[in-house]
This record gives structure tokens, C-alpha cells and sequence, in this order.
């Protein structure tokens, strides 16, 4: 693997929350390299900082200390501009709680990505389409997303972080809530997402069918990330 493969470099990384009642450190020196075509899956006790580090990856949180560098470019201090127009181009991210927008249908919920990044309403259709069908839920297009079952809005957040063709697949416990077949499809949907050999995934799972289906398999524990052999 070439060096112009690396899509994410994150070295030495530390996380601190401040808190009224003193700090919590989450993270102390995370290392963490991933090349497009890889997959990553992160096993960990609850509470060990697995969605902390998703969160920084995909840019909705800024760490305390380390380098992270993201196509060749070290964005550890970008403005917040830049940090929403790289998390648009790059992340496609799978809330642990799925974060469906309340109050809209399923079809209202993927088009926003899609309305965002300027694609016309017909291919907005086109792949809303696509990707609902994959995920099992094609049929509930114009269903009110609240009116879902958990493991139906597991799949439609699934859904909507796939239909902008992202360059990373963020995953926390995507397949959580979902069945065995369920889990597995989602599975299938995601490795072939980055069979073009430009995207990356990197999940987190309590579930070791679905760990092993990854490449490469990290342990979290004590702040920091051990690859598991
Ligand atoms: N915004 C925050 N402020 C303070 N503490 C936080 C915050 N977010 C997470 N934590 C703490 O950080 C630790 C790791 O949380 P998290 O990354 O959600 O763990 P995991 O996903 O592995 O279960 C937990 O002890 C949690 O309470
Ligand atoms: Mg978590």
C-alpha cells in the first residue's frame, strides 16, 4: 500500500472533556492510519471513548492534543468553515442514536444531504431510490421517520450516510438494533462501498460477526486503540 493511499493519519491524539467537576480524560495518545479500501472495525467496553474518537474523526469534535491528518493535509486546526465543508465532503457518518431529522418523511431525511451537495432532484430520486432499496426500505420512502421501528431507523440512517458517496463510512453500532440478517446486509452494503478501493469504513460494534468481517480489528481500552491480531 502506497503512501498516497492514507486517507486518515491520527497520531498521539488526546482527549480531555472539561467538566464543572474537574477533567475526564477519554483519549491519551490514539494512533490510528487508514488507507481507502480499508475496513476497521473498534471493539471496546462502553464508556471506553469509541464515539469520542468517531466524533473527532468525523469532525464533530475538536481533541485536545495530536495530529490528524486527512488526505495528506494535517486539519487538527481548521477554522469551523473548513471542518463543516471537509465533513461534507468526506464523512458519511451513523449516529449511535440515529439522529433522523424529526418530523420529516424518510425520502425528506436523505435528500437533505443530497440538496446540499447540489445535486439535481432527479438523481436526488435516483439514488434515494437505490440506496432505500438496498437497505430493505424502499417500501417506506414516504413513511414519517418517527413512525419507524429502531431497527428500520438503524437501516434508514445507514441509508443516508451512504447516498452522498462519502470517502469514509463513520459507523457507531450501526448494526445495534438490527438482526442478525439485518446486521449481515448491512455488512454486505458496506463492503461494497469501499470495493472501488477509494472509500474507508471504520465502525464500532459490539458484535463480533460483524468485527470480523472488517480487515483490520482495534481493541479500546485505557484511552488508546491496540490492534487486535
Ligand atoms: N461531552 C462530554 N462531556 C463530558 N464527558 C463526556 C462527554 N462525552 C463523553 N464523555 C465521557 O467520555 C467517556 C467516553 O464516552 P464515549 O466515547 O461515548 O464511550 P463509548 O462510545 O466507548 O461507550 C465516558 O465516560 C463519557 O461519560
Ligand atoms: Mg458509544
Amino acid at each position: 500500500m502506497n503512501n498516497s493511499d492514507c486517507i486518515i493519519k491520527i497520531s498521539n491524539l488526546a482527549m480531555n472533556f472539561h467538566t464543572p467537576a474537574g477533567d475526564i480524560p477519554v483519549l491519551n495518545g490514539v494512533n490510528l492510519e487508514i488507507h481507502k479500501g480499508e475496513s476497521l472495525a473498534i471493539l471496546g467496553p462502553s464508556g471506553s471513548g469509541k464515539s469520542t474518537l468517531l466524533f473527532i474523526v468525523g469532525l464533530f469534535l475538536t481533541p485536545t492534543a495530536g495530529s490528524y491528518v486527512l488526505n495528506g493535509r494535517e486539519i487538527i486546526d481548521i477554522d469551523e468553515k473548513n471542518k463543516a465543508e471537509f465533513r461534507r465532503n468526506y464523512f458519511g457518518f451513523v449516529f449511535q442514536s440515529c439522529n433522523l431529522i424529526e418530523n420529516s418523511t424518510v425520502f425528506e431525511d436523505l435528500e437533505y444531504p443530497l440538496i446540499y451537495a447540489g445535486i439535481p432532484p432527479r438523481e436526488r430520486k435516483e439514488r434515494i431510490d437505490e440506496v432505500l432499496t438496498r437497505v430493505h426500505m424502499g417500501h417506506r420512502i414516504y413513511h414519517r421517520t418517527n413512525l419507524l421501528s429502531g431497527g428500520e431507523q438503524q437501516r434508514v440512517a445507514v441509508a443516508r450516510a451512504l447516498v452522498n458517496r462519502p470517502h469514509v463510512i463513520l459507523a457507531d453500532e450501526p448494526t445495534g438494533q438490527l438482526d442478525s440478517e439485518n446486521s449481515q446486509n448491512i455488512m454486505d452494503l458496506f463492503l461494497e462501498c469501499i470495493s472501488d478501493k477509494k472509500t474507508a469504513l471504520i465502525l464500532v460494534t459490539h458484535d463480533h460477526k460483524v468485527a470480523d468481517r472488517c480487515a483490520k480489528t482495534c481493541y479500546f481500552n485505557g484511552g488508546t486503540l491496540t490492534e487486535v491480531a
